[in-house]
């Protein structure tokens, strides 16, 4: 079980020498000595609209066509490829935004079975809590402030701490002293008996389970910068092994960066606003919320990254929305290629 951190740390994707030459693009992940390097390419993205007509959209997008990767890319990391989502110009939130295609914001849902959504032009619902991102210029992230955690309705910390909310990140990450609040006050409200410490598995938290039993976990509440609280729906791995059950806190302790991973989104449709700069969350199990009624593409196929043939969602947003959502269905786990 290996963590990749795909999160964008440089890039340089202006090298234009001529009109007929190639573009070089370079791009540096967090992940140590992880990089991608190559041209760029222009090629059309198949959209529908995420409404009862499922109209077609085609958006022209350009993307790097790698020449030469290092670092976890060759050790299995996103073998599909990668799409940008993030802040700068070049992503494809950003670039179908430009391109007059609707809000420069897209939404994902992370859903229990590992199939989840991607809607892009998607700006949320009045109904839903946010919190502001706060953005360096110089590495711009979806970063966020929590201002206190809440682990089994204790409040346990008010120390302040920046996170981003990152989905190419499959488990969360987090430095003290958040990780050890959370961890240690957990571990606190547990009651089934420690699991031993174990080279194979990168959680510290970890308890046994036997076959029936559900673990007796207590909540786990965040309180993001405005107030509102980010209640995570899921906060353990579960394990199977021959001997037996066992589950662990999903959280990696990390020196330096914080990340919310995609095992903290899970039961969410999370908006990532680029025009309010907001990040907005509401509990969704992504297919039949009011937005959407797909029916969950079957895991078992194929295609990491496809526009679902066969959406026929009624849509609650009003008539301009509409037109303007575009979705995917994705399959998170192969999507993402973390293991
Ligand atoms: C990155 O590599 C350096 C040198 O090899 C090492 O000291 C450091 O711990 C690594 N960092 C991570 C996050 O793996
Ligand atoms: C590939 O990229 C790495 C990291 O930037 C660089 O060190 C290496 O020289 C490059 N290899 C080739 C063949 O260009
Ligand atoms: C994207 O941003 C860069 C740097 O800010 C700028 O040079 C470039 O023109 C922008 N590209 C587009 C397509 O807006
Ligand atoms: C979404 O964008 C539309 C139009 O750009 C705006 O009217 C609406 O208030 C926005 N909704 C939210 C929740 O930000
Ligand atoms: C997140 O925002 C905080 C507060 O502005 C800043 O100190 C921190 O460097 C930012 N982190 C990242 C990774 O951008
Ligand atoms: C956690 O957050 C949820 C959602 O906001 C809220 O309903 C619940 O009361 C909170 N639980 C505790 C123990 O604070
Ligand atoms: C925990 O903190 C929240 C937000 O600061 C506050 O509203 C709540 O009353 C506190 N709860 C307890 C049990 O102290
Ligand atoms: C949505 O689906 C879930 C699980 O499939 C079901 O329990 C729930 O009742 C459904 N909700 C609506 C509004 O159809
Ligand atoms: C998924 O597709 C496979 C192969 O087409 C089929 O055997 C399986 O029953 C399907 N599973 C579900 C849940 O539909």
């Amino acid at each position: 079980m290996q963590q990749h951190l795909l999160i964008l740390l440089s890039s340089s994707s202006n090298q234009c020498l001529s009109a007929n030459s190639d573009c070089a693009y370079s791009y540096a992940y967090v992940s140590n000595d992880t990089s991608t390097s190559g041209i760029l390419v222009e090629d059309v993205l198949h959209l529908i609209t995420d409404d009862d007509q499922s109209k077609a959209v085609d958006a022209l997008v350009t993307f790097g066509c790698g020449k030469n990767e290092t670092g976890t890319f060759l050790e299995g990391a996103a073998p599909n490829g990668l799409i940008g989502l993030g802040l700068n110009n070049i992503s494809v939130p950003s670039t179908l935004a430009r391109n007059g295609l609707g809000p420069n914001s897209f939404s994902m849902c992370f859903g229990s079975n590992v199939i989840g959504r991607i809607n892009f032009g998607d700006n949320g619902t009045s109904d839903q809590k946010e919190t502001p991102f706060t953005v360096e210029p110089s590495f711009p992230t979806y970063n966020i402030t929590i201002t206190q955690i809440n682990i089994g309705g204790v409040n346990v910390s008010q120390v302040e701490f920046n996170a981003i909310f990152d989905s190419g990140t499959s488990f969360t990450l987090l430095s003290d002293p958040a990780y050890t609040f959370i961890s240690e006050s957990f571990n606190s409200h547990v009651t089934e008996k420690r699991y031993p410490s174990d080279s194979q598995i990168p959680f510290e938290y970890c308890y046994y389970l036997s076959a029936k039993q559900i673990p007796s976990t207590p909540t786990v509440n965040l309180t993001m910068k405005g107030g509102d609280q980010y209640f995570v729906t899921d906060p353990i791995v579960l394990f199977s092994t021959q001997a037996g059950y066992f589950y662990c806190l999903g959280l990696l302790k990390s020196e330096g960066i914080n990340i919310i991973g995609q095992n903290f989104m899970t039961g969410y449709r999370i908006v990532f606003n680029h025009d309010k700069m907001v990040l907005g969350w509401k509990a969704s199990n992504c297919y039949n919320d009011s937005n959407s009624q797909t029916s969950p593409t079957n895991s078992s196929q194929s295609p990491a990254l496809a526009v679902n043939p066969k959406s026929t969602a009624p849509s609650s947003h009003s008539p301009k929305m509409k037109a303007f959502t575009y979705a995917l269905v994705m399959l998170l786990v192969s999507f993402f290629a973390i293991v």
